[in-house]
């Protein structure tokens, strides 16, 4: 039996509703006096409001019956129909490893004896439960999903075998395919389509979200693009850069791309979207019109592995003083996602996306790095169809270090990518729903209010990550663990996590 907890405060009520924490938010603002740097520390009283009851949860994944798409839906499954199966190394059980809110933990303190008690971090507030999460979703090709899960080649077959009857049943809808945004070597899946305008594509998109709604009987949806990457669309005055125009762009058939597409229903129909994959497929106007209806959108690009480590590598590096100065990764990987990635416009979004994980750790540290200067950084990929899902990722990071001396650090990591990147997107839906029931409000401003439609919560699990405008984007993997787990704990009345364990200090 898992542990439950509670927190003795006068500050933390638990009503039969909601958890309401009174919280003391303390930061600083800084202003510059010609070469004085002043600090001024600021102290907030915020009081945070998360709603109790926890949802039916549906999911709707474009491009669910991809290699992430069945594999997420077969590891739901598994879980919840408590699989286990035999391979050559013995036998297996489902789990959830790699997912931080199910298989990770907070400290909650330290007991009367010194020792640490930590808890899951899905123990921190209500949330959903994966095993509880009803899929759906569409794909541009037809296989069922127990099709896809063969053709994906992730999972052992004896695992297969026993979720066959159940994935067959789920087919996944039609979707809108324009051949231009993905890779010409994916037209022989494109078989299950949308036809029509932009604008029956669209409605028939939004017929789709209110039908899975109502015949699965859940309380809320969430829509992900696990489809293929896109070549990036051009931002365009007039036909994207506001919410206004891009609606009038989709009514008057012009180009709209079908992630976009897919965005502007789900945003419509008061769903919360999420990308996971590099393109830009959050123009201005679509960022606009999820602030106009006050709808959560979040991404971009699942950060797996090469980036995740990336962004804790160049964060150790750098923060200890040692001058990075060139990084480079090549990847091979033989599934459809590296066969999508092979064509050129389609590696170009990957290779941005990539490629600007290290610019806030570079630009923290003026001391290494001159205005405009941080280290050299190459981005490959490779299409080798022998390895699968099993992709392949070397990278050599090479730093400066004192007088003159040089140090390489070469790394090579080999797993199959969607057993990484389905946790991510269970995260990515279950943290997205439990901030739609957060609410907070100060002392200066007492209304309650959400959070920012544009949610960088979300950092941690995205390559790219997506901020509100004007705001700082964080790439370091542990200063976003922080972010989620501070607010978390900022929800039931807990300070931060400040490490200084300054009661073991004293005499
Ligand atoms: P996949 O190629 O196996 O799956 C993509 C699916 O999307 C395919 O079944 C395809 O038929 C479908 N599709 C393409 N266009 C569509 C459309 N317009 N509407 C509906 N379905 C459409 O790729 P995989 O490995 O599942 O990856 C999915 C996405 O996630 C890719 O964009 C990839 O770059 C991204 N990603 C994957 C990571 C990983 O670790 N697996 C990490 C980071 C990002």
């Amino acid at each position: 039996m898992e542990e439950t907890f509670v927190v003795e405060s006068p500050d933390v009520t638990y009503g039969p509703d909601f958890i309401q924490a009174g919280y003391k938010y303390q930061t600083t603002r800084v202003s510059r006096d010609g070469g004085n740097i002043k600090v001024h520390p600021i102290s907030a009283h915020f009081t945070f409001r998360t709603e109790r009851r926890v949802p039916r949860l549906g999911v709707m994944l474009v491009g669910w019956g991809g290699n992430n798409g069945s594999t997420v839906t077969a590891a739901v499954l598994a879980n919840r129909l408590h699989l286990s199966w035999m391979t050559k190394t013995g036998k297996k059980e489902a789990n959830y490893y790699g997912s931080l809110l199910q298989a990770a933990t907070v400290s909650l303190g330290s007991d009367d004896h010194g020792q640490d008690t930590h808890v899951p971090f899905r123990a921190l507030l209500p949330m959903v439960s994966p095993n509880d999460i009803v899929f759906d979703g569409w794909d541009i090709s037809s296989l069922n999903l127990a099709e896809a899960m063969k053709r994906a080649q992730v999972l052992d077959w004896a695992l297969q075998e026993q979720l066959r009857p159940h994935m067959e049943q789920l087919q996944p809808r039609p979707s809108v395919y324009i051949p231009k945004f993905i890779a010409a070597n994916q037209e022989s899946r494109a078989d299950n389509l949308i036809l029509g305008s932009r604008a029956q594509q669209l409605e028939q998109i939004r017929r789709d979200i209110r039908e899975f709604r109502a015949s699965s009987g859940v309380d809320k949806v969430i829509v992900l693009w696990t489809a293929n990457t896109e070549c990036f669309c051009d931002v365009v005055p007039g036909l994207n850069d506001t919410a206004e125009n891009l609606l009038h762009a989709i009514e008057r058939d012009l180009e709209v791309s079908p992630s976009t597409l897919f965005a502007v229903a789900s945003i419509l129909e008061g769903c919360a979207y999420l990308n996971g994959a590099p393109q830009n497929t959050f123009v201005p106007g679509a960022i606009e019109l999820a602030m106009q209806r006050r709808v959560f959108i979040g991404g971009d690009d699942f950060k797996s592995g090469q980036t995740k480590i990336k962004s804790v590598l160049v964060d150790f590096l750098i923060s200890a003083g040692l001058k990075t100065v060139s990084i480079v990764s090549y990847n091979h990987l033989g599934n459809n996602d590296g066969q999508n990635l092979s064509a050129p416009k389609q590696f170009h979004s990957k290779e941005v996306s990539k490629s600007n994980v290290v610019d806030d750790m570079v630009q923290s540290n003026p001391l290494l790095y001159g205005p405009g200067e941080g280290p050299d950084h190459c981005v490959v990929i490779r299409y080798v169809p022998y390895v699968g899902d099993s992709k392949r990722a070397l990278d050599e990071y090479t730093s400066e270090i004192m007088l003159g001396g040089t140090n390489t650090i070469v790394l090579h990591n080999t797993c199959e990518d969607s057993l990484l990147a389905s946790p991510i997107i269970l995260d990515l839906v279950i943290l997205t729903e439990l901030c739609q029931r957060i609410t907070f409000c100060t002392d200066s401003d007492p209304h309650f209010q959400n959070f920012h439609s544009v949610l960088s919560i979300l950092s941690f699990l995205c390559k790219a990550p997506m901020v509100p405008p004007g705001t700082p984007v964080v790439n370091a993997l542990f200063r976003q663990r922080s972010c989620i787990e501070n607010i978390l704990r900022a929800c039931v009345g807990l300070a931060p996590q400040n490490h200084m364990l300054l009661e073991h200090k004293m005499e």
